[in-house]
Formats: C-alpha cells, structure tokens, sequence
C-alpha cells in the first residue's frame, strides 16, 4: 500500500466528532467548483449526506483488509454506473474531500496526512474506476423493471412484482436498489424476496418509514404500469452452495422477503436439511406473509417456524425479548449455518447471543449495515450513560 494508513486513522480522529459539518462543507465544496456535478445527486440530501462521504472515510479507516476492501469497491465502482459517476468525475470528489479534512482539521493538518490521503483516495478511485470499465458492455447501467403489481401486505408494508425489462440474473438472498421516478435519484437498497422464477419478475416487500423519500412513494402511490429502475444485485448474504450443515434463520419484518428467497431456493432442493426460521414481527397484525409461510411448511418437511411478537398490550419496544427468548429455548446453535436479515441493529445484536448460544461467528451471515458516521459514540461514561438505548434494532430506527 502506497500510504500508512496509521496517518490516515490519527487525522480523521481529530474531524470525527464533526462529521456532519464536514459533509455539508465537502458538498458545497463540491457542487460550488463543479456545478455540473450536482445534477447526479438528489435534490434532497439531507440522510444520504451521510452515506457517500461517510463510506469514503470509513473506506479509508478499514484499509488493513486489502482483500475486503477491494472486494467492496469493485462493486461499489460498478454499482456507480447507475449514477453515471464517470472517471472525469473522480478528481473532483477527492479534491473536496481533502478540501474538507484539510478545513476541520485546523492546525493538525499536515503535508504528510494530505499525501497520506491523497494516495488513498488515488487508490480508491482507481479500484472503482477499474471495475466500472471492466463491465461487460451488455450489461446495463440499470435495468427499467414495470410495477405488474401491488399487493399491501399489512398497514405500512406492501409487496411490489416487478418484471424487468430485461433478464435480471441474481441470487436468492441478494438485495438490488431502487429508484423511481417520483423522488428522482434516490436509490435505496431492498431485499430480493423471492428464489428466481421462470416469467423473470421479483418481489420486493417496502415498508413505509415516517418521512421517508422513497418508502412513503413506494408504498403510497406506485401503481401497476409504472416504470421504476433497478441497480445491479448487491450483497453475498446468500445460502452456502457446499454446506449440508442445518439452517437457523432470524427475519424481522420486511427482512422475512430476504429469508422467504431463501427458503423457495432450499424447497426446490433435496430436503435434506433442518431448517428452523425465527419470524419476528413488531405486532401481531405486522405477522404478514402467512399464506406463503404456509405454502413453505408444506413443502418442507424439515422446516420449522417460530412466529414471534410481543404479546397484546406490550409495546413493539418489546418485540426483541420473545426473538431472543425463541433462540435460547430452542437451540444450541452451535455447527449451524445463521442468516440474519432484518432492520440495521438486528446483526450486531443478535450475532452477540447466537454467538453465547454456541453459534460460530465465521457461519453467521447478513447484509451489510448502511455506512454512518459513528457520530452518537460516547466520549465519556457521562455520554455513554445518557445516550443508552434500551433494543437498538427496534428503537434506532424505524425501519423495517
Ligand atoms: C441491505 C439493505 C436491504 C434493505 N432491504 C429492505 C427491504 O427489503 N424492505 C424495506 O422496507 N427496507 C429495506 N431496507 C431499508 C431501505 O433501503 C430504506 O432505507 C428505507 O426504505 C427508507 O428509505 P426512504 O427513502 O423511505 O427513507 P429516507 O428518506 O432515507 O429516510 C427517512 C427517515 O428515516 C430515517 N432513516 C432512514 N434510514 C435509516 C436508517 N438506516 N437508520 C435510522 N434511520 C433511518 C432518516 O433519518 C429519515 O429521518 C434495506 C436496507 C439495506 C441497507
Ligand atoms: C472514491 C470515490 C467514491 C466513493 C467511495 C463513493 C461512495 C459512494 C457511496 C457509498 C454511496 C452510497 C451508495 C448507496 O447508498 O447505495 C454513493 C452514492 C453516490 N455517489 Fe458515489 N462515491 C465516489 C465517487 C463518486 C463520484 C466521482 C460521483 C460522480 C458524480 C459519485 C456519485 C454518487 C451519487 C450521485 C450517489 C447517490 C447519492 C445519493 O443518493 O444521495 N460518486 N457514493
């Protein structure tokens, strides 16, 4: 590696704390000098602020893993194609991004961390840049897909089919992002919620997130007929192809789509498996999706499910006990491939029980948490006192 990433780590510890600042600065920054880049993005970007720039500095901080790390930008380099980022554009974007280190770094900012950074973003930008080019030409930046229908599945969830225009290959497991004309440029990931089937549609299930851009029009207003765009599949939280080892898989909410292709991927297998499925909802009457959970145990003999929520009068804070409490009572977990797919939270949180539970860490998959700024970590015990939160995957978020 061309730089230390050591100098990188120190430097960004001393702009960490004013993350947010930084973005805006390297957003104006960015669209100031280059006017004509602020047309890719979003007219609004108040959330996603967060998630490009974040992911460069991040990137950056994670470089001790080549391998990963190469791994991750490759796709995100190819995934970029639906943003028509071109190589012309890259320049730029480092050169806000050392403009705004450089800005919140005052006095501590030196010619040996701007070369640091620079040297690392040149390698970033070249990785990406690389794969982008590297995609066979057939392959498109995106696929349009038409809504053929819209099926509302509980009060804030609905399950879209989509048929793509074009042959959309993937795997059961997999995620694709999402955009539609309504909200312009906003693209949000969603789970793939069904194994691949011969008329070539795909379900995804999209729950509705107060405020949110994309969910709201998704589940609102997107009516059979409409066009919306696919970005290329995402994610290797898919079924180990060699393992014969028995299956636990934790859904929660709309993360039941993501187990659910799973699930047609084994029943059309020999059934030469256990599988159990831990189905966490928030409330009874978010317990959606039960005719197909039907179907799924009628052909599987050696599946079993256990529908979770929080009994009557309880709260959805506390839909987190009955899932914990279904994975210590019925299983040690120990030589079991683990899916986990769920709102971001469920993994980190429930990886540490199974892990308790006897599950092996290296067996345990999921998808990836959206980048963030670590900008809630505690500094202090005071910090860390006041800013206790009781189920982080139900109360952080209101997502899925
Ligand atoms: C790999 C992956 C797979 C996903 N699969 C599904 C799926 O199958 N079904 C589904 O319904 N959703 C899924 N999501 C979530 C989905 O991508 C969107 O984040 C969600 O639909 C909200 O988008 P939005 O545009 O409506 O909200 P936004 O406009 O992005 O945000 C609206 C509000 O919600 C808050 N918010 C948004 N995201 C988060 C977050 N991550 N944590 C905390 N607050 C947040 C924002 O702060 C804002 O106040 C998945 C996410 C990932 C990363
Ligand atoms: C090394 C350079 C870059 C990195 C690491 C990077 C990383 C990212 C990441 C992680 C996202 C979020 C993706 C998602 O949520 O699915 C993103 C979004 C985006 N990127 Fe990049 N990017 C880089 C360069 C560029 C360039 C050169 C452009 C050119 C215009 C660009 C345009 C965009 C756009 C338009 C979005 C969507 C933003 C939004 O939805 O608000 N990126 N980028």
């Amino acid at each position: 590696m061309p730089f230390d990433p050591a100098v990188i780590r120190a430097s960004f510890a001393v702009v960490e704390r004013r993350a947010d600042h930084m973005a805006k600065y390297f957003y104006a920054h960015l669209f100031a000098g280059n006017p004509g880049v602020r047309a890719f993005f979003p007219a609004q970007m108040t959330e996603q602020r967060d998630r490009f720039f974040a992911a460069l500095t991040q990137i950056v901080l994670r470089m001790e893993n080549p391998e990963q790390l190469t791994g991750y930008l490759r796709a995100l380099g190819r995934d970029h194609r639906k943003f028509q980022a071109a190589p012309e554009h890259y320049p730029a974007v480092g050169a806000s991004l050392i403009a705004a280190l450089r800005h919140f770094s005052g006095h501590s900012w030196t010619p040996e961390i701007e070369k640091a950074w620079t040297e690392a973003y040149t390698v970033i930008a070249r990785t990406m840049t690389g794969a982008a080019a590297g995609v066979r030409p057939e392959v498109p930046a995106w696929w349009e897909a038409e809504v053929a229908t819209r099926r509302r599945a509980a009060a804030d969830i609905v399950v879209l089919t989509l048929m793509p225009m074009r042959p959309y290959p993937f795997v059961p497991g997999q995620y694709l992002t999402l955009s539609s004309p309504r909200v312009p440029k906003v693209w949000r990931p969603y789970s793939i919620a069904n194994a691949p089937r011969s008329d070539g549609t795909l379900d995804v299930h999209v729950r509705r997130v107060p405020d949110g851009l994309l969910s709201t029009a998704l589940v609102d207003d997107a009516a059979p007929g409409e066009l919306l765009r696919l970005g290329p599949p995402l994610g290797d939280a898919v079924l180990d192809p060699h393992s014969r080892r028995p299956l636990l898989a934790v859904a929660a909410g709309t993360g039941w789509g993501q187990t659910r292709a799973l699930l047609e991927q084994l029943a059309a297998g020999p059934a030469d498996r256990d599988v159990t499925v831990v189905l966490a909802a928030r409330s009874q009457a978010e317990q959606y999706d039960l005719p197909a959970v039907e179907r799924l145990l009628a052909r599987c003999a050696r599946l079993r499910v256990l529908p979770t929520a929080p009994a009557r009068g309880e709260g959805r804070a506390d839909a987190d006990a009955p899932v914990r409490d279904a994975l210590a009572r019925y299983g040690h977990w120990s030589g079991w491939d683990v899916h986990l797919s769920g709102p971001p939270g469920l993994a980190p949180s429930l990886t540490a029980l199974l892990t308790e539970l006897g599950a092996d860490p290296a067996l345990i998959r999921h998808d990836p948490a959206p980048v963030t700024f670590n900008r809630a970590r505690p500094l202090t015990s005071s910090e860390w006192f006041l800013d206790q939160r009781d189920v982080p995957w139900i109360n952080r978020t209101d997502l899925g």
